[in-house]
């Protein structure tokens, strides 16, 4: 029988991992050994992040599936998701009867330092869009309002933006986005290609920084 329920999960929420959830201890998996004393917990395996992103592109696909899609993915912090998602779109068109032209863009967005938002977000290497009009696209990263807006000054047909984790942040304004993986307590994460202070994106697996950690990278 054929598999149904394809959209059933709330839109724009993902697996939600609550607030007491303890994490995974360390010494439950490998990680790089410069990185020991500097975390606190693995709270999401590398190893589900690539489960959650195959069903992910599954959904983009069921939804998508008719258009060229022009995916834009966010540096840097957005460039494994990104690479893993179009990866997992790839082997579901190989093996579907759909074959789906997709290009890839990169531009690079940057709004932190140590582990607080600064004000000036900088957009580097958007400056021309153009070629995104009339295509179907799916943004990954973060920090999306701004891009969007810009983005959506150059007329493409549908926007969709797929992010990894979404925070839990207290009086958020941010807009949720289409495709979410994780929805996550309010705590600083990395690894994954996310960074503080360019340090931990060689680390695979998604963890909680500790307070070491910061201090020790801190600039
Ligand atoms: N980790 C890394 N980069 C980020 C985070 C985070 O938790 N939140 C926003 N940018
Ligand atoms: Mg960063």
């Amino acid at each position: 029988m054929a598999e149904v329920a394809v959209h059933s999960e709330r839109r724009g929420e993902g697996i939600v991992i609550s607030d007491d959830w303890p994490g995974y201890s360390l010494d439950l998996f490998s990680y790089p050994a410069h990185y020991s004393g500097d975390l606190d917990c693995v709270i999401i395996p590398h190893g589900v992040i690539m489960d959650r992103t195959e069903r992910l592109a599954r959904n983009i696909m069921d939804e998508l599936g008719d258009h060229d899609i022009v995916v834009l993915c966010v540096l840097k912090g957005g460039y494994q998701f990104c690479a893993d998602l179009v990866d997992r779109i790839k082997a579901l068109s190989r093996n579907s009867n759909r074959t789906i032209p997709m290009r890839v863009h990169f531009i690079r967005l940057k709004s932190y330092l140590n582990d607080q938002s600064t004000e000036d977000l900088h957009i580097l290497g958007a400056e021309d869009l153009s070629f995104l009009a009339g295509k179907a696209i799916v943004g990954t990263g973060k920090t999306m309002k701004t891009l969007l807006k810009h983005v959506e000054a150059f007329g493409p047909k549908m926007i969709k933006v797929a992010g990894l984790l979404v925070k839990r942040v207290p009086h958020s304004s941010a807009c949720v986005p289409d495709y979410v993986g994780f929805e996550i307590p309010n705590r600083f994460v990395v690894g994954y290609a996310l960074d503080y202070n360019e340090y931990f994106r060689d680390l695979n697996h998604i963890c909680v920084i500790s307070e070491s950690g910061k201090l020790k990278y801190k600039i």
